[in-house]
């Protein structure tokens, strides 16, 4: 039905407080359970949140101190919260087979933060579960930073701003409708929680931390009169210089941080931000909207790009070599499977046995004819070496990454190190719904 456009604020996502703070960690706690909210303009909609909130909590961490989040499950159904590209020990990392269960069951993650900073993200995971956990609303976000980033003066304060972009299908009466697979009817977009809304900006730069918490819709975010947007930082933080395009892409689970100058429109200039991306039969007029930016008022602006951000680690040599093959049923059927390497997801099955500390390459395939997947590590930042043969050599896939996108057909050679922590980690496609359906796998690292 008709849902009005750019009526409602975006809101900003609530930012968590500790209840303890140590000279080394900071404690928070969240419940997860249900919660009304107006998501659609004039209607409700139930939802499954962390604390009631939606969009999710952020959680403001800093690399060297620890955060521990006690999470308390309110919610009918068993849950497992990862914290999507975080360098965790197993046993906090949120695995699909981590549970904690329904109606009152709890878990204490650590999260050690020995990464440099990076704009990290927080969901369910619970195995087969997960995808319509966080359809229903189960993300939040998690920002780690540090003094390399902070003496940057990049804009800060109420001038950096995340967002999570995803899509939803609604009844008529708003209520979220989840359907495994489904994706010709998810098309409302939302932003931080709310249809299509409008966000009031200063004259000035932003800084936009965008999060793609969708289970399976890609964004393709360009600004409807083509200007530029500057995109400065991708999964991993910041990337080693600002990459200037019109168009900035991010599959489920990724992340685009970027620096809009709203300072070449007058006070009074409305304009959209549009989702670009077109895959298979996608009504794209219906969802070419994401947000409308209403420039409202003049504004001092102190903040800068510098044309250098970072230095990323060096790539050691790598020793190993593996193939990876993406594919799922393309039939459409309810009951359709997705397989790594031919196979669905078994908990207790050991895929892929690494030696702590290697270095290896993976060569990642999407041999699907229509679909399209990404491919997402727990534990690492990988780094993207290849394209369909071409070597990487500037854009966003410069980065660090934990997320990388496969069209139909191809393929991208990455590079990781597994050190910092021993155990088993899963690594998978990050469409939630693929994942539900077994494109999955188990590594071990020992
Ligand atoms: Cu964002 Cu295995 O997850
Ligand atoms: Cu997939």
């Amino acid at each position: 039905a008709g849902i009005a456009k750019f009526t409602q604020r975006m809101p900003l996502a609530p930012v968590l407080q500790p209840y303890l703070t140590t000279s080394t960690t900071s404690y928070y706690r969240m419940t997860l359970k249900e919660a009304s909210k107006e998501v659609v303009p004039g209607l409700t909609t139930k939802l499954r949140t962390f604390n009631g909130s939606f969009p999710g909590p952020v959680i403001k961490a800093e690399s060297g101190r620890r955060v521990v989040v006690k999470q308390t499950n309110a919610l009918d159904v068993p849950t497992s919260i990862h914290l999507h590209g975080a360098h965790v020990p197993q046993d906090s990392d949120g695995s699909p087979m981590d549970l904690i269960a329904a109606k009152g069951g709890s878990k204490t993650y650590t999260y050690p933060n020995t990464q440099p900073h990076a704009n990290l993200w927080f969901h369910d995971h619970a195995h087969h579960m997960e995808s319509e956990n966080v359809f229903r609303g189960m993300t939040g976000t998690y920002i780690l930073t540090d003094d390399t980033e902070r003496r940057l003066g990049l804009p800060s304060g109420s001038y950096d701003i995340p967002v999570s972009l995803r899509d939803a299908r609604f009844t008529d009466t708003g209520e979220l409708v989840y359907e495994m697979g489904d994706f010709r009817h998810r098309n409302v977009i939302l932003a931080n929680g709310k249809a299509w809304p409008y966000f009031e900006v200063a004259a000035r730069k932003y800084r936009l931390r965008f999060t793609n918490t969708a289970n399976q819709r890609f964004f393709g975010l360009s600004l409807a009169d083509g200007s530029e947007i500057v995109q400065i930082g991708t999964d991993g933080g910041l990337l080693s210089a600002p990459y200037r395009t019109d168009t900035v892409s991010i599959s489920p689970g990724e992340r685009a941080d970027v620096v809009i100058d709203f300072s070449r429109y007058p006070v009074g200039t409305t304009i959209e931000l549009r989702n670009k991306h077109v895959d298979r039969d996608e009504p794209a007029n219906e969802i070419g909207a994401v947000l409308q930016f209403r420039v409202t008022r003049s504004a001092r602006d102190d903040s800068v790009v510098p044309t250098q951000l970072r230095t990323l680690p060096p790539l050691p040599t790598a020793t190993v070599d593996r193939s990876i093959d993406m594919r799922m049923d393309e039939t459409g059927a309810p009951s359709s499977m997705a397989y790594i390497n031919g196979k669905t997801y078994d908990m207790n099955r050991i895929d892929t046995e690494i030696a702590y500390g290697a270095t290896e390459i993976w060569t990642v395939h999407n041999a699907n004819q229509y679909a399209p997947h990404n491919f997402h590590m727990h534990l690492v930042q990988f780094r993207v070496l290849e394209r369909n043969g071409q070597a990487v050599t500037e854009g966003p896939e410069t980065g660090l990454k934990d997320t990388v996108p496969l069209k139909p057909g191809e393929t991208v050679k990455i590079q990781a190190t597994f050190t910092g922590y021993r155990g088993t980690y899963v690594y998978h496609c990050h469409l939630f719904d693929h994942g539900a359906m077994g494109m999955m796998a188990n590594m071990r690292i020992s």
